[in-house]
């Protein structure tokens, strides 16, 4: 892995990102039922993290004299607010995923200080993910 690979991978995870401040904003929304007050207050709990996370990564991209390209990926089709959560679940489960591969790789190339704040972007995401697990957890009614 050399630094521009490294840029190319934190572009992806930029893109993913995005793709969570937008998919929760327009979920914020879209949540409906006698759980909305809930379920709206928690996607919008989760934006601010993310918008940093987003914020960051925009900024190291610079610093390793990137270009941050700021393209979301697509927002995942979600119907009902359990299939909203679903999606949320996955998405948290891959930011994991390639939050600790980067921490790796960032190690790799002695970026210690990437390094550190990967692992605590890996904390953030694994927080989210139990939450919407503890949500998900005996949901059995299509609300
Ligand atoms: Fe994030
Ligand atoms: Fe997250």
């Amino acid at each position: 892995m050399d630094k521009q690979t490294l840029i190319k991978a934190l572009n992806d995870d930029l893109s993913y990102e995005l793709q969570a401040v937008l998919a929760y904003t327009r979920w914020s929304a879209e949540v409906s039922g006698p759980h909305r007050d809930s379920l709206r207050a928690m996607f919008q709990r989760e934006i601010p993290d993310e918008l940093m996370h987003a914020q960051f990564l925009t900024d190291k991209i610079v610093i390793y004299g990137g270009t941050p390209e700021m393209k979301p990926a697509a927002i995942p089709n979600a119907s009902s607010n359990r299939d909203k959560l679903k999606a949320v679940l996955d998405m948290e489960a891959q930011a994991i995923k390639n939050y600790s591969q980067r921490a790796q790789q960032a190690e790799e190339l002695n970026e210690t200080g990437l390094k550190v704040r990967l692992e605590e972007m890996v904390n953030d995401e694994t927080e989210h993910y139990e939450t919407i697990q503890m949500l998900l957890r005996d949901w059995n009614e299509s609300v």
